[in-house]
């Protein structure tokens, strides 16, 4: 779906998580998301926190999990996306501490490996994701999975890309600061959402979004799994989708 407002488009993102959240208030169960960092998202969480503020909307049913951390990386350092989520989101809501679950970067690396799979089995014991936001990488990567990530991975550690590193080198002040890897949902626990939204934004992602919605699945470009899946829509602006 193409906009030609992203504020326009995000509203309308956040009354969908809302209408979600409420309807399984209603059937009194857990609401389960996976979220996402970026400033693709940023105004999606603005619209929740002042659904919030000022029409109540509560998040006490709420349960989310984020697609990704850098690794390593101590959640009191800027750069984290735990402080990232807390900042734009957790910190304005009513969801309790206990219901956020954000990869842990600084997880020993012993560790690493039964940590993802602990954090897989967490979403399954939930049921899976109920929504999944997205946004998406110059390298078409959803989450960090990154070229080469297969359609039926799980949560794991990943390097990232070069392309990945230099994007995210003006919040590091530079890329030899940038951390080398993360810690990532996989293509499969994405792609287990019942619901996917991925979000696009400007003329830089319109090359990438072209090959994710007309090109070939592969795993050269991890976002074209989601053509796969039977419930996602891309929502976009006009300058995102100007090479389709
Ligand atoms: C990072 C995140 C991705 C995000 C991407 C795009 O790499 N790990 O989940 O989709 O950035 O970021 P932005 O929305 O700022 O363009």
């Amino acid at each position: 779906v193409i906009f030609n407002d992203s504020t326009a488009a995000s509203v309308l993102v956040a009354h969908e998580i809302a209408a979600l959240i409420r309807e399984k208030e209603k059937q009194n169960k857990p609401c389960v998301l996976g979220l996402a960092t970026g400033s693709s998202p940023i105004k999606v969480y603005e619209e929740l926190v002042r659904m919030h503020k000022e029409e109540g909307l509560s998040f006490a049913n709420v349960v989310t999990f984020n697609l990704d951390e850098y690794f390593p990386m101590d959640k009191g350092n800027i750069q984290s996306y735990f402080y990232f989520m807390h900042e734009h989101l957790f910190n304005h809501i009513d969801i309790l501490d206990e219901n956020i679950n954000i990869p842990n970067g600084l997880v020993s690396s012993e560790d690493l490996y039964q940590y993802c799979i602990d954090y897989e089995m967490k979403i399954k014991s939930y049921g899976g994701l109920d929504f999944q936001l997205l946004g998406i990488g110059r390298t078409g990567h959803i989450g960090f999975n990154e070229p080469g990530s297969h359609y039926n991975s799980g949560t794991r550690s990943i390097t990232l890309d070069h392309i990945t590193r230099v994007d995210a080198a003006p919040a590091f002040l530079g890329i030899e600061n940038v951390p080398r890897k993360a810690i990532t949902m996989g293509i499969g626990t994405v792609l287990g959402a019942k619901r996917i939204v991925l979000l696009g934004w400007g003329a830089n992602k319109a090359a990438i979004l072209k090959e994710t919605i007309e090109g070939e699945i592969t795993a050269e470009v991890p976002a074209t799994y989601l053509q796969n899946h039977e419930n996602t829509t891309f929502i976009i602006d006009e300058a995102a989708a100007s090479e389709l």
